[in-house]
């Protein structure tokens, strides 16, 4: 991959299943990129100087925020000269954590094209755009050669992947040899009663869990070695209590931050429903390194 494909956004309009379809609508809202702005300048946020850690009330879609993903990419190490997929990158979250704490070059590959057109813009404001670019895709038909990339981080979205084979297969084609696999994932716990809406979902047509278990078995058996493995599901649950705390407490001045801004009302219910499920033993969180390997 030429360095030209980190220097600008692609808009090329991938082609894309009717599923993919149904989930891409679930995450796309008009007017979002306009609606950060308006929420930012509201939140007495300078545009032109904004620092990553600025944005992650909006910016980190997955359980622990910001504080996760910083903990998570502790585990690992990146040099400068590093190529990064973050594949369902949403609006850039952790895309720019990663390339900020490893001074490292990132591509963001999200469904959803008004997450990338997001995604571009507040990488704008934090001037990272030297390291930091998107592109409209899917993981399961990823717009890359093989052997491009040195690390690819999965955060939260293979609940919304059916074909979880598929994704495995194109992480491993995409990854040059040894490349990590880094996975912030919710799998399926042992109770089946998922609580709606939760921010992958608000009708369970598309929501596709599964047991770490299976999961697990996919990778090896696409010919990943797991390095790393942890159950973070108790510390997700103390997460969403002190969210929900929080929540309920009556803030001075309304915080017009929030993942409200991208999923509108139903983000109302994501702090109980979240909790719920972790404590029912309908969701759990895992976090994994993996390892492109030759011997399956
Ligand atoms: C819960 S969000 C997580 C976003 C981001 N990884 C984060 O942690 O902030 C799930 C993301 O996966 C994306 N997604 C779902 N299916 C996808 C697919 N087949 N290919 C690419 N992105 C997909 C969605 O559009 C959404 O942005």
């Amino acid at each position: 991959m030429g360095s030209e494909s980190f220097s600008h956004i692609t808009h090329l309009i991938p082609h894309i299943s009717t599923m993919e379809s149904h989930i891409k609508d679930h995450y796309n809202s008009d007017h979002l990129t306009q609606n950060i702005k308006a929420a930012l300048i509201k939140a007495g946020k300078d545009l032109a100087n904004l620092e990553p850690k600025d944005l992650s009330p909006i910016d980190q879609i997955h359980t622990g925020g910001a504080r996760s993903s910083i903990e998570l990419f502790k585990k690992i190490t990146l040099s400068s000269d590093a190529k990064v997929l973050d594949a369902g990158c949403g609006i850039g979250g952790s895309t720019r954590l990663l390339a900020k704490q490893f001074n490292c070059r990132v591509i963001g590959v999200d469904l959803a094209d008004k997450f990338i057109e997001a995604a571009s813009f507040l990488t704008r404001c934090t001037k990272l755009e030297n390291l930091v670019s998107f592109q409209q895709g899917s993981v399961l038909d990823l717009p890359f050669e093989n052997n491009t990339f040195d690390a690819v981080l999965c955060q939260h979205i293979l609940m919304n992947i059916k074909d979880k084979p598929a994704a495995a297969r194109e992480f491993f084609r995409v990854l040059k040899p040894d490349g990590k696999l880094i996975l912030h994932e919710i799998v399926k716990g042992e109770n089946n009663s998922l609580h709606l809406p939760v921010p992958w979902a608000d009708k369970s047509a598309i929501s596709f869990l599964e047991s770490w278990d299976v999961m697990s078995r996919i990778f090896k058996e696409h010919g990943f070695k797991i390095n790393i493995f942890s159950d973070q599901t108790e510390s997700a649950c103390t997460g969403w209590e002190k969210f929900n705390a929080v929540s309920q407490k009556k803030p001075p001045r309304p915080n017009p931050l929030g993942l409200g801004i991208i999923f509108g009302s139903n983000a109302k219910s994501f702090g109980k429903n979240m909790y719920t499920n972790f404590k029912n033993n309908a969701i759990c969180l895992v976090e994994a390194i993996l390892k492109k390997s030759y011997d399956k």
